[in-house]
């Protein structure tokens, strides 16, 4: 049966247990990794989309997304501080909900990792194309700064190309950066260090800068589209914001998946989780603050959502005019400044996105290769993939897979579309670790726990119910990748990975090796069936 194939906690906390000479890190860089992860595209772009969707009233889906990855961060340092190990939510899955659904996370966790990474690339380009056009008045060809604009025709994406055609520059980044991943580069706790200071720098100077230029009337009217939007149209209004900056938070997980190599994981894993979080939280609320206060939404006509044909007519129309609101920015942050005539203080702020964007990409696009050699390492893909190159001593196969799928869909989709995308993946799998602290309390209750998700039986009903509620509050097309993706997904799974799996076969193994070295072929285990039903 599918569902019996558990992987036992012990042998995945036995693998924990022989890295303990490889712990490192400390609850304040593992704070510093989950800031690291978690600013980037979602606050400096993305707050375009949701002045668009929300209006003034985006403070509230700051909140509400704020408030629904706390929760589930919760339920994360839970079964993170007891199952300290890598692979994230899909080893959690793995051990409490069988192969099968571990198969699927691990597969939805794609959509989080390598589309964040496609989605924080476009978010360069525009900062990248602001600062050199505000340097050297430099710029591409429209049209080979931005993809098309996507529309559905009943169940088919259509394409518009009168905007844009091909993101160049997000081609360029996602490419350097995959170039880097495969000659090694691990960001270093220093270097995220800085790159941090950076990011949270240049925030708080926004937050400084435009705090005194609030001005009142800009919050009216505070929710155009109100909670959910005009009838018929999906994924706007108030919730649909929240659905969509959800992205900004994406990132905190990264903590978890540091677990082995932390110090005393059991109480600095949920420190960084929830500090992290918290920090960002109130930066967004801030930043949320003043862009608004300082200069207004600004939305085009109610109701149209961005990234659409629709709204790139629109908003080439008001350019033409010489009028560029927040929402039509690519560069929502720099955008703001410059309108209240710090220009010298957008040129940092898009310095400093310039900077720091680059790593956030770089985690992403690590912690992809990282669930690939999960789950390579567990037998569901093929250990080819995951080969080591011999001089560099990387994953260059997969490196390269993600890094030129990561390119091709930053190169075509528009920013918030990549987004939305992630986030109905993310959504899915931080859905099943609600679910598994459930199971896992009613099923091994005795187990030691260092972190006790808080009312448990409030909190992760709250945050699975929170997840659903977030999705369904996505734009359609993006929900419906979800079951596209997860479709293609358990075709692949019988395909090769059922066939193959090691638990599926007996082999249940601890590794000494870390996570981003490739899976070593693993004698059989005395007595273990393999599939052609031999006994090993
Ligand atoms: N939270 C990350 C960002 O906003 C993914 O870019």
């Amino acid at each position: 049966m599918i569902l019996d194939r558990i992987k036992p906690l012990n042998a995945i906390l036995a693998t924990a247990e022989k890295k303990s000479l490889h712990r490192s890190l400390g609850p304040v860089q593992l704070t510093l990794l989950g800031v690291g992860a978690i600013i980037g595209t979602g606050i400096f772009v993305l707050t375009a989309a949701a002045a668009q969707k929300a209006g003034p009233g985006m403070m509230w889906s700051f909140m509400i997304a704020g408030f629904v990855c706390a929760v589930a961060a919760l339920c994360y340092s839970e079964i993170a501080s007891m199952v300290p190990v890598s692979g994230s939510a899909y080893t959690y899955s793995y051990a409490v909900m069988g192969e099968l659904l571990a198969w699927m996370v691990g597969w939805a966790l794609i959509l989080e990792y390598a589309v964040a990474a496609s989605a924080v690339s476009v978010g360069w380009s525009g900062y990248f194309m602001g600062l050199l056009k505000s340097w050297t008045g430099f710029e591409l060809p429209a049209l080979l700064q931005a993809g098309p604009a996507w529309s559905m025709n009943g169940l088919l994406p259509v394409a518009d190309f009168s905007h844009g055609v091909i993101n160049v520059p997000a081609i360029v980044v996602a490419l350097a950066v995959t170039a880097l991943l495969m000659i090694g580069t691990k960001e270093s706790a220093n270097f995220n260090a800085a790159l941090v200071a950076i990011k949270v720098t240049a925030l708080t100077m926004f937050i400084v800068l435009t705090l005194p230029a609030i001005k009142g009337e800009h919050f009216a009217p505070f929710a155009p589209n109100g909670w959910f939007g005009p009838s018929g149209s999906s994924g706007m209004g108030i919730v649909g914001a929240a659905a969509s900056i959800f992205f900004a938070y994406v990132g905190f997980d990264a903590v978890s998946t540091a677990a082995e190599e932390t110090k005393n994981p059991q109480r600095n894993v949920p420190i960084g989780l929830i500090g992290s979080l918290a920090i960002c939280t109130v930066f967004y609320l801030l930043v949320a603050a003043g862009a608004i206060g300082a200069i207004g939404a600004q939305p085009t006509a109610i109701g149209v959502q961005p990234g659409t044909a629709e709204f790139a007519h629109q908003c080439a129309a008001l350019a033409a005019a010489g009028n560029e609101p927040l929402v039509c920015s690519n560069e929502a942050l720099a955008h703001v400044l410059r309108s209240i005539n710090y220009t010298w203080a957008g040129d940092m702020i898009g310095l400093a996105a310039n900077l720091a964007l680059p790593s956030v990409i770089l985690m992403m696009m690590f912690g992809q290769t990282r669930i690939f050699f999960v789950m390579a390492r567990d037998g569901l893909l093929p250990e080819k993939l995951a080969s080591v190159h011999p001089k560099w001593k990387t994953p260059h196969v997969v490196t390269i897979v993600t890094g030129v799928f990561v390119a091709i869909a930053a190169a075509l989709l528009p920013v918030g579309q990549l987004a939305d995308i992630s986030n109905s993946g993310t959504l899915f799998a931080f859905f099943m670790v609600a679910v598994a602290v459930m199971i896992l309390r009613v099923r091994d209750p005795g187990r030691h726990r260092p972190f006790r998700t808080p009312l448990v039986w409030v909190t992760a009903p709250v945050a699975a119910g929170g997840c659903v509620f977030l999705f369904l509050n996505l734009p359609t097309e993006a929900q419906m990748v979800l079951p596209i993706w997860g479709g293609i997904g358990l075709l692949c799974y019988f395909a090769y990975g059922y066939r193959m799996s090691h638990v599926g076969r007996g082999l249940i193994e601890t590794h000494e090796e870390d996570s981003d070295t490739p899976p070593v072929p693993v004698p059989p285990l005395p007595g273990a069936h393999t599939p052609g039903g031999k006994d090993a």
